[in-house]
Order: C-alpha cells, then structure tokens, then sequence
C-alpha cells in the first residue's frame, strides 16, 4: 500500500494539482507529467540525447520547441532559451543533479552559490587564458611527438592509390590513442605530471587511497565507471543516494562502477598530492594548478588540500575525455566525408611546411576549414550531450516567452538544438562551409557544445589548442581508413556521450 501511495497516487495527484502549472506544456511522452520513468528509460539506454531530439522535432502535431520531459523537468530548443537559460545575466542556477554528485568540497564545475563560483572562475580564470595556454605549446609538441612516434611503429604498408591495405595490415584502435594522448596532455599541463602513457601505449597509473595506500589503476576505465554510475538513477533526485546505495548493494554491474569510478578519484588524490609535494620541495612549476596555489603576483590563494583536490578532479575529468571524444569523432566524420578530408589536407598542406612533423600552432591558427572541420564534427556529435540542466529561482522565471514556476529543472538539450533544421538547414550533413565567413559567425551563438554564458567551458581554449595540433600533425602525416568499412562506432550517453573504439587502418602519406 505504502509503494502504490509513493508511487502511483502521490504522483497522480500531484499531475492533477498541477502547482507549478506545467500541465499546460505538450509531454515528452504520455507518462511525463507523471513520472520521470520515461527518461530513466532513455539515460538506461544511453541514448536519452537522441531521444530528446526525435520528441523535439518529429513530434506526431509538428517540432515542438517547449516541452515537458519529467513532472520537474522542462526542455527548450528554441533559441532565446540558450540565453535566458545560460547566457550573461541568466537568473537560473546549476540544478539539483550537481548537488548529488559533488564531493566534499565543490569544484568549478559543481558549485552552484553564484558569488562561490565567482571566487573559483577568478582564480582559474588567469591560468586558461589564451595567452597563457599558447605558452603551453611546447610541452603539446612534446606529447604529439610520442603519439606520432607510436603512430608510425602502426603503420601499414601504403597501398596503391585507391586500394586498402590488406586486412593483415596493423590495425590501430584511434580512439584509445586519442584519448592517451588528451589524458596525458592535461595532466602534463594541469600539473606538470608526466603520466608516460603515450611511451608505454597503456594508461594504467598509480592511485592513491585516503590512507596514503597505492595501487594501480587504469584512468579512462575509471573516469568511465563514474560516468556510468551517476547516470541513470540521478533522474530520481529525491532518492538518489538512497538508490544508489541499493544498486550497489544488489547490481554487481553498479558496484562495479562504483569500483571504477572510485578508482578516479584515488588517481586524482595521487597526481594532487605529489603536486603539492613537489611545490614543497622548492620546484619551480608552471602550470594550471599553480593558479590555483597562488595568484600571478604569488599572493598565496589558502586553498584547504579538500579544494584543491576537487579541482584537480575537475581538471583531470573534463580535460580529457571530451577531447578525445571530440578527436575521435571528428577522424569518423573525416572518413564519412572524403571531400572535407580532401580540402582540409590541402589548407593543410599551404599552412605546413614539408619538414613539419607536429604541426606548429603558430602556422595552422588562421587555418578556417580546420577549425570548421572541428565545429562541424562537434556540433553533430557533441562530446556533452547531457544536456546541462539548470534550476529557476523560486520565485520563476520567463523563458523563451514561457513563465516556468520556481525551482523547476530546464534544460536546452545540445543535441536536440544543433540538429535543429530551422537553424541549421540541412543538420544531418556534414558541412563544415557553414561555419565559414559571417554566416558562421552568426551560427555560433546556436553551437552549445561549451555552453555559454558564466558557466561556460574555461578549458575550452586548452581544448582547441589540443584538437588543431592533434588534427593538423595526423591529417598532414597519415594517409586512413576503416578497419571494417561497414564498421560504424557504438555510442553511449553518460555524462559525456562516449565513443566506444574506431579501429582504423593508417599509412604514410
Ligand atoms: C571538447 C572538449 C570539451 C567540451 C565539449 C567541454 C564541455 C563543457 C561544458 C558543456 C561545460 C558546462 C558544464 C555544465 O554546465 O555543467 C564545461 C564546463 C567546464 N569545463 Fe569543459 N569541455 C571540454 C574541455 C575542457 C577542458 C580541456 C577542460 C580543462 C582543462 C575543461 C574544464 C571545464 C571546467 C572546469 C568547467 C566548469 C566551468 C564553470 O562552471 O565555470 N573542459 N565544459
């Protein structure tokens, strides 16, 4: 009795109570005014983002630009929500979801006091500049000179013009390439740590328990883990924990997860700890976690160690697997598109020189067509396709001409939006032209893969350098191809939307 009143009548009576007066906005599905069991169901499947995006434009009465996704839950496509929701002077805050999944000390990312994240962004704000980030390069050209070292030892034979090598020909999996190279990228950069797992072509570390215990864990596996734990039960806010605890006690496969996911965090508590360390021991560092030690006049910040560990766990998180999803998906739609590839290869070919191995970023910055290849891919496959839910005051909030009541989550759902065929024409083309000239410029303020607005992607600058120097040096250098030409990549939504492998075949241009 006391399950059917908690789950069936409280719910049913508050659908008909109606007191946020969302009934009046067209339903995901016939259950969503009642219950967040639909979009359980999608997140279950990972495939919530595609979900979302087919309810929003191929709704059965005509494209729906407003809809309600859970009892407390609604999703905006249109695009004056993008600026009420996120933009510059937005009244709504990061949703209840950051709450649950936050540690003991809030990070950038999950902060949600509005004067908190203020003092956080200022600080880290210096240390992602552009101008600082391009002093970086050097330490990029280093690790892109390993992941190309590696690439050649898998090199095929090139075969002749128009032919693929034959399928005894080494296969390499870019996916887990790209995702070493970015993992390492950001721990060189973020913490002058050098991980070596481009040398080794394995990304299994050292992690560290509380109690100052090691042991050796594997860094994409276990960043993985945690987005696959979080991911599905987070649609029931009121019971996560309780939930969470549940799943763990009887879904060997959520215990599991919990046993990766823990794994990240021991790894971060390694590379925090030894930073630290090494700071105490008079070495002159330059990198992201020195802003976070002290300001650029060396004005001590006084972070507690519990700070600083959240924000290398940030860090070390979004700093790498998005970028490898980016990379990898951007080398498919390469592959998908063999007139895109052709042009970027000849931009390429102007800008570097013949003796250019790791393409210099000085020579491919003003490069168009590559920075519009790399939108284009990211606007059809956005490695955050979560689709970043935000809370509105209690005393509510217009958008997009819709007065949503107080404490109500909204989301602009990425994917659903850079689909859109009212924006974008013909979304299911990869056309990288689009991005090209003033038109292009108009269509970023649509582009929601960094988000907008305060909360924005700081590391989006690190990102960029990353993908133009990784994309440039591998298209410039390697001729490409499916391993399988019928192969297509499996896609999972978690927190980022993760590629599984894209096993390719590669030879000397
Ligand atoms: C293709 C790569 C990347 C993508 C698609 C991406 C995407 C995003 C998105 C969508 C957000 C907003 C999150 C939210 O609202 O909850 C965000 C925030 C953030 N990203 Fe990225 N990101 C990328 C790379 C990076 C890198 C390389 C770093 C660090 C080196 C980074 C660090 C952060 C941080 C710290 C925040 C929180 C910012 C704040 O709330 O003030 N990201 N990113």
């Amino acid at each position: 009795l006391l399950l059917t009143a908690v789950l069936i009548l409280r719910p049913l009576f508050e659908y008909f109570r109606d007191s946020r007066n969302l009934r009046r906005l067209p339903n995901a599905s016939p259950i969503s005014g009642i219950t967040n069991l639909w979009f359980v169901f999608q997140a279950y499947k990972g495939q919530r983002y595609f979900a979302l995006m087919e309810k929003h434009h191929n709704h059965p009465h005509g494209p729906r630009p407003v809809l309600r996704i859970a009892p407390n839950h609604v999703s905006f496509t249109d695009p004056q929500a993008i600026k009420d929701i996120h933009g510059h002077g937005t009244v709504m805050e990061k949703g209840v979801h950051y709450d649950l999944v936050c540690g003991t000390h809030r990070h950038l990312a999950d902060v949600v006091d509005r004067s908190e994240h203020q003092r956080k962004r200022k600080v880290m704000a210096a240390a992602f500049a552009q101008s600082n980030i391009e002093t970086y390069e050097h330490v990029l050209a280093k690790k892109m000179g390993h992941f190309l070292a590696q690439m050649d030892k898998l090199c095929a034979v090139r075969p002749k013009t128009g032919s693929r090598p034959p399928p005894e020909a080494p296969t390499m999996d870019y996916r887990r390439w790209a995702i070493l190279y970015t993992q390492e990228a950001i721990s060189a950069l973020g913490f002058s740590e050098d991980l070596g797992f481009l040398e080794k072509g394995d990304d299994l570390t050292t992690a560290e328990r509380a109690d100052g215990t090691l042991y050796q864990a594997r860094y994409r596996d276990a960043i993985e883990g945690g987005m696959h734990k979080a991911m599905v039960l987070i649609a029931f806010p009121e019971w996560y924990k309780a939930l969470v605890a549940w799943a763990c006690l009887l879904l060997p496969s959520f215990r599991n997860y919990k046993k990766r996911s823990q794994g990240f965090t021991d790894i971060c508590r390694h590379i925090t700890r030894k930073r630290i360390r090494r700071q105490a021991n008079g070495e002159q560092l330059s990198d992201i976690f020195t802003a976070l030690l002290h300001s650029r006049n060396g004005q001590p910040n006084n972070y507690p160690f519990g700070e600083l560990f959240a924000e290398a766990n940030v860090i070390l998180n979004a700093g790498s697997d998005s970028t490898g999803i980016a990379m990898t998906n951007t080398i498919y739609s390469l592959i998908e598109n063999p007139r895109a590839l052709a042009i970027l290869r000849e931009e390429l070919d102007e800008a570097l020189g013949s003796t250019d191995v790791v393409a210099p970023y000085g020579k491919i910055k003003y490069c168009a067509y590559l920075r519009a290849v790399l939108d284009e891919s990211m606007r059809m496959y956005a490695p955050s396709q979560f689709s970043l839910p935000r809370k509105t005051p209690p005393e509510g909030a217009s958008i997009a001409g819709h007065w949503i009541a107080g404490d109500t989550q909204v989301t602009t759902p990425t994917h659903a939006i850079h689909m859109d065929p009212s924006i974008w024409g013909d979304p299911e083309t990869f056309r990288p032209e689009r991005w090209l000239g003033e038109e292009g410029k108009l269509l970023q303020r649509h582009f929601l893969v960094f988000t907008t607005g305060p909360r924005g992607c700081i590391g989006r600058n690190v990102t960029y350098l990353e993908q133009y120097v990784m994309l440039a040096s591998f298209v410039k250098r390697y001729e490409f191809c499916l391993e399988d030409e019928s192969f297509t990549p499996t896609r999972y939504e978690t927190a980022a939307t993760l590629i599984d492998k894209l096993p390719l075949k590669i030879w000397r241009r």
